[in-house]
């Protein structure tokens, strides 16, 4: 089977401190990531987000090219300290009104507006009154979501509240290899849980000022876990909870998973969890949203040889994995995207199918996939990736075997429209189908723009 059910939303996605660039204009607050790339040796090569992709004052040209793609949908992140500077208090109208413009663009293209509320970029304020780790940031994050609810939520159809929550969390507080750079097992713990209660707060305060048909949605980059052999079953589900159902347990079931609880006794005693926060944290959604790149393998770890921490989050860094000092992160076999992550679409399948199972009544969508690959420009000035459409050509089979095998998957949006700035890496990893020339923002199709627009047209994958 190739073709994808009816109504199927075709997209493609981006996130506001990666593309738009404009980091001090308009009335724009600092983020924690402009005080991270500012900050020398965090990110490759020194690159920040200050420009980006200029997106900001290209905003009619990438329109067009969404319009010429022909995808249904477009996932774009709002900058928070861009709509309200500090994190608080009124709105800034000029930021604003480039989102107006932007969501009213798409409507004019019949491109469905998704509008994720925090894609990493904090406004540096709160972070300086403590970041994710302290309650009142969750309260602010539903404020921000009720003002955007009131602007935006007569035209956005779908809202996704947080963009992967493990990163922010865990990479943010844990790892410090993303913003704020801490490295605080405890506080990423209670980073935590300050991003479900913000999560269910925020889909409260849109449920009463957005459209009443809006799509209320999250996105979590869920990890397909596998053990290197049946002794690791353990080392599988410690690795589980803390990277999936740390999320999925407060705001799909209303409760931590005991375990996790458990497991990470030594670090904190949870007492930031209040009566009825986990009851607050499970709103009812619409959609959930799946980030997908690669599987997980574990191993539960001897103690004596080289313990491996091949993650894929920047392999030596202190460890995002809360209390799993025990558990080994086994490098897979290839092959391999510029990430290094390694290419295995059935990872897909398998999560796809396993959310099917474990919460029958959910939809999902795939809010985020895509690689990175070395995109030489060819003679003809073009980028000829045949590894990035084979990649796309993989995982959307492996979205069409979950639906044939009954997982509701409504939608599919590649990441990314078009190169852009990496996060710790810099503009060196590009995702796009669309290529941006450093040196003059020039925007070219690559072959798997093209292939992936005759997809969208056709609603199926060639054969
Ligand atoms: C995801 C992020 C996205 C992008 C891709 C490659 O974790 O959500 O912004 O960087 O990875």
């Amino acid at each position: 089977m190739t073709a994808f059910p009816e109504n199927f939303l075709w997209g493609t996605a981006t996130a506001a401190y990666q593309v738009e660039g404009a980091w001090n204009e308009d009335g724009r607050g600092p983020s924690i990531w402009d005080t991270f790339s500012h900050t020398p040796g965090l990110v490759a090569r020194g690159d920040t987000g200050d420009v980006a992709c200029d997106h900001y004052h290209r905003l009619e040209e990438d329109l067009d090219l969404l319009g010429a793609l022909g995808v249904g949908a477009y996932r774009f992140s709002i900058s928070w300290p861009r709509v309200q500077p500090g994190g608080q208090g009124a709105v800034n109208r000029p930021g604003l009104d480039f989102y107006q413009r932007l969501v009213d663009g798409l409507l004019a293209r019949d491109i469905a507006p998704v509008a994720t509320l925090y894609h990493w970029d904090l406004p540096q304020e709160l972070e300086d009154a403590g970041g994710w780790p302290e309650r009142d940031t969750a309260a602010r994050f539903a404020e921000y979501a009720r003002l955007m609810g009131e602007a935006l939520g007569d035209r956005v159809r779908t809202w996704i509240t947080l963009n992967e929550p493990w990163c922010s969390a865990y990479l943010g507080y844990a790892s410090g290899v993303h913003a704020p750079a801490r490295t605080e097992p405890a506080a990423a713990l209670a980073a935590l849980h300050h991003l479900n209660l913000g999560h269910g707060l925020a889909v409260q305060a849109l449920r009463s000022t957005a459209a009443k048909d809006a799509q209320m949605s999250v996105t979590l980059n869920l990890h397909h876990v596998r053990g290197v052999s049946d002794r690791d079953a353990d080392a599988v589900r410690r690795a589980d909870a803390l990277a999936n159902r740390a999320f999925l347990g407060p705001m799909l079931e209303g409760a931590y998973p005991r375990d996790l609880i458990a497991d990470t006794a030594a670090v904190t005693d949870w007492s930031f969890v209040r009566d009825g926060d986990e009851a607050a944290a499970c709103q009812p959604l619409d959609v959930l949203g799946v980030n997908y790149y690669n599987p997980t393998l574990v191993r539960a770890w001897d103690g004596a040889s080289a313990r491996e921490t091949a993650d894929g989050h920047q392999d030596g860094a202190a460890s995002p994995w809360i209390a799993c000092e025990d558990v080994e992160f086994v490098r897979q076999p290839g092959p391999y995207t510029e990430m290094g992550w390694n290419i295995d679409e059935t990872g897909l399948t398998e999560l796809l199918l396993r959310l099917q199972r474990d919460y029958p009544d959910m939809p999902t969508m795939i809010t985020e996939n895509g690689a990175a690959f070395p995109d030489p420009v060819s003679a003809d000035g073009l980028v000829h990736d045949a590894d990035r459409v084979d990649y796309l050509h993989r995982h959307l089979s492996a979205v069409n075997e979950a639906i044939a095998g009954g997982a509701d998957v409504r939608g599919y949006f590649v990441w990314s429209l078009m190169d852009n700035f990496e996060w710790a890496h810099g503009y060196a990893k590009r995702f796009g189908i669309v290529r941006v020339n450093r040196d003059t923002m020039e925007r070219t199709w690559k072959d798997s723009a093209h292939w992936y627009r005759d997809v969208v047209a056709a609603n199926k994958l060639p054969a």
